[in-house]
C-alpha cells in the first residue's frame, strides 16, 4: 500500500539527517513525501529528548495535527530520541500513537509504515542500526539543495552527567573515511556547495579502518579526515560539534592549510567553574579549555568561536555562575547557546541534590544572555567594513528585497540582491551588525 508521508523534524542536525535517510528509504519503497501534515496519510515526528521541553513538544504537536484533521485521522508515528527512550510506553499515552521507530531503526521505516498501513497496532522497532550503507541519502531527500549534512560519527561515549544522548543514541560509531569521502565527492558533483561534517563529537572520530586516509598525515584521525575531505575540493567545509578534551591543535593546523575548511569552531564549554565541570563529568578544566581557545584565536584567519552553556546545574553557587560570566567575557564568543539545566531521568545528575531555585536559574539565564548581547555587539561590530563570502540560500524572510545566506564563519548575512543570485557565493561588504546577524552590500559573485 503506497502512502503520502509527512515527517516533522524536531531537534538537532542528526535528526535532520535521519529524516533525509527516512525519506530516501520511503521513496525507494514507492511512497511519496509530502510537505503538509494536512493531506498526509502518515504523519511522523522525529523527536528530540535533550531537554524536558523538547521531549514534551511531540505531544503538543500530535494534538495540534489531530485537531486539524478531525474525522480524517492519519497514522501517527514517532521516531528519534523520544521513541528510543520511551519505546512501548508511548502506545499507552493519550496521544494514540500507531508506530514507534528507535534511532537505530530509521532504515527499516518503510517496513514499519507498511505494517501500520495494513492495520497492525503498536508496531515497534528499537533495534540496532544494521544494514551496510545505511547512511546513504538521495539528493532529492536533502533538506537543502546547497548545504548538506554528512554524519561522520554517531552516538556518544562521554556520559556527561546531565546528558541523555548516550542513552538515546547509543555508543560512538565512526563511519569509514572512504565512505565519507565518496559521499562528499558525490555531493560536489550534484552541485552542493557546502557540507557540514556532523556528529555529537566529531573530533572523537575513530574509524576501525584506515581506508580513505592512506597517505594523509595528521596527529588525530579527525584532523586527517579534515585534510582528506579538504582534498575533494568541496567549496566550503564546516564541522560540528567539537568536544573540548579531544580538540587537538592539529585541527587548527589543518584549517590554516586549507582555505575550504571554514573559519568557524563550535566548542561547547558548558560551565566556567572547575567544580561544576567536574560534577558534569566533562573531563577538562577551564585552564585546558582556554588553551584550546588560544589555538583557535591564534589561527591565520580570524576563526569564529561559538559555544553552549548550561546555567543552574545542580548546586551551582552564585560564585560559580560568576565564573561562567567571567569565562564568556574572556572567550568573546561570536554566539552562544544558553540552556537552563533540565533534569533528564536516567542520567547521573538526576540524582544530584539541587539547591538552585527555579527563579535563580531564570535570573542566571537572563544575566548571561544580556552579557552575551553586549559581547556579540562588539564581536559582530568588528565585521563592519570587512568583506565576507556568502553562500546565498534564499530570500530573506523579513524583506523580499533582501537575500540571505551564511558566511564561511557561519554568520547569517542579509543583503539587497536579486533572486537569480540564489545558489551563488557572493562577496558581501558588511555595513551593519544586527543582534544576531550581519547586513551588507553585495560586491561580486
Ligand atoms: N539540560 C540543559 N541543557 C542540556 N544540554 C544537554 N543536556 C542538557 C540538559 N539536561 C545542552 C548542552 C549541549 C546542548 C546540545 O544541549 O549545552 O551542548
Ligand atoms: Fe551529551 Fe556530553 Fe555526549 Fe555531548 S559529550 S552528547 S553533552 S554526553
Amino acid at each position: 500500500m503506497k502512502a503520502n508521508i509527512y515527517i516533522e523534524t524536531l531537534g538537532c542536525q542528526m535528526n535532520v539527517v535521519d529524516t533525509e535517510r527516512a525519506f530516501t528509504r520511503l521513496c525507494e519503497a514507492g511512497h511519496d513525501p509530502t510537505a503538509s501534515s494536512k493531506s498526509a496519510d502518515v504523519v511522523i515526528f522525529n523527536t528530540c529528548s535533550v531537554r524536558a521541553r523538547a521531549a514534551q513538544k511531540v505531544f503538543t504537536r500530535i494534538g495540534e495535527v489531530l485537531k486539524d484533521r478531525q474525522g480524517n485521522r492519519p497514522l501517527i508515528g514517532v521516531m528519534g530520541c523520544v521513541a528510543q527512550l520511551e519505546g512501548e510506553a508511548l502506545f499507552d499515552g493519550t496521544a494514540k500513537i500507531d508506530f514507534v521507530v528507535g534511532t537505530g531503526a530509521t532504515d527499516r521505516l518503510s517496513g514499519i509504515v507498511e505494517k501500520a498501513l495494513e492495520g497492525r497496532k503498536r508496531v515497534l522497532d528499537l533495534g540496532e542500526r544494521a544494514v551496510e550503507g545505511a547512511w546513504s541519502v538521495s539528493a532529492v531527500a536533502r533538506h537543502s539543495p546547497l548545504v548538506a549534512f554528512v554524519p561522520i560519527i554517531e552516538g556518544c561515549n562521554k556520559f556527561c552527567s546531565y546528558c541523555i544522548v548516550p542513552f538515546s543514541r547509543g555508543r560512538e560509531k565512526s563511519r569509514p573515511a572512504a565512505e565519507i569521502i565518496e559521499e562528499v565527492l558525490r555531493l560536489r558533483s550534484e552541485g552542493f556547495r557546502e557540507i557540514h561534517l556532523i556528529g555529537q563529537n566529531v573530533n572523537s572520530y575513530r574509524p576501525g579502518t584506515d581506508a580513505g586516509l592512506e597517505g594523509i598525515a595528521g596527529a588525530t584521525p579527525f584532523s586527517r579526515l579534515l585534510r582528506a575531505v579538504a582534498k575533494t575540493d568541496m567549496e566550503r567545509i564546516k564541522f560540528t560539534t567539537s568536544f573540548p578534551r579531544d580538540f587537538h591543535k592539529d585541527i587548527m593546523t589543518a584549517i590554516d592549510e586549507n582555505e575550504n575548511l571554514c573559519d568557524w569552531v563550535h566548542l561547547p564549554v558548558q560551565s566556567g567553574s572547575d567544580r561544576v565541570l567536574r560534577a558534569m563529568r566533562r573531563g577538562y578544566k577551564i585552564k585546558d579549555y582556554l588553551e584550546k581557545v588560544a589555538f583557535i584565536k591564534s589561527a591565520r584567519r580570524r576563526v569564529a568561536l561559538t559555544s553552549d552553556i548550561i546555567v543552574g546545574f545542580p548546586n551551582e553557587t552564585a560564585e560559580e555562575f560568576a565564573e561562567t560570566l567571567h569565562l564568556a567575557e574572556n572567550c568573546q564568543y561570536d554566539s552562544l547557546y544558553i540552556f537552563k539545566y533540565s533534569e533528564r531521568p536516567g542520567t547521573a545528575a538526576a540524582n544530584f541534590a539541587d539547591s538552585v531555585s527555579k527563579q535563580e536559574k531564570a535570573e542566571r539565564f537572563l544575566a548571561l544572555e544580556s552579557l552575551q548581547h553586549k559581547i556579540q555587539k562588539r564581536v559582530l561590530g568588528e565585521y563592519v567594513g570587512r568583506e565576507v563570502q556568502v553562500l546565498v540560500e534564499g530570500e530573506s524572510a523579513r524583506s523580499r528585497l533582501d537575500l540571505t545566506g551564511h558566511s564561511t564563519c557561519h554568520k547569517v548575512v542579509n543583503f539587497p540582491g536579486h533572486p537569480s543570485q540564489i545558489g551563488k557565493v557572493v562577496k558581501v561588504l558588511i555595513t551593519a551588525a544586527k543582534e544576531n546577524s550581519l547586513y551588507g552590500i553585495g560586491l561580486a559573485s
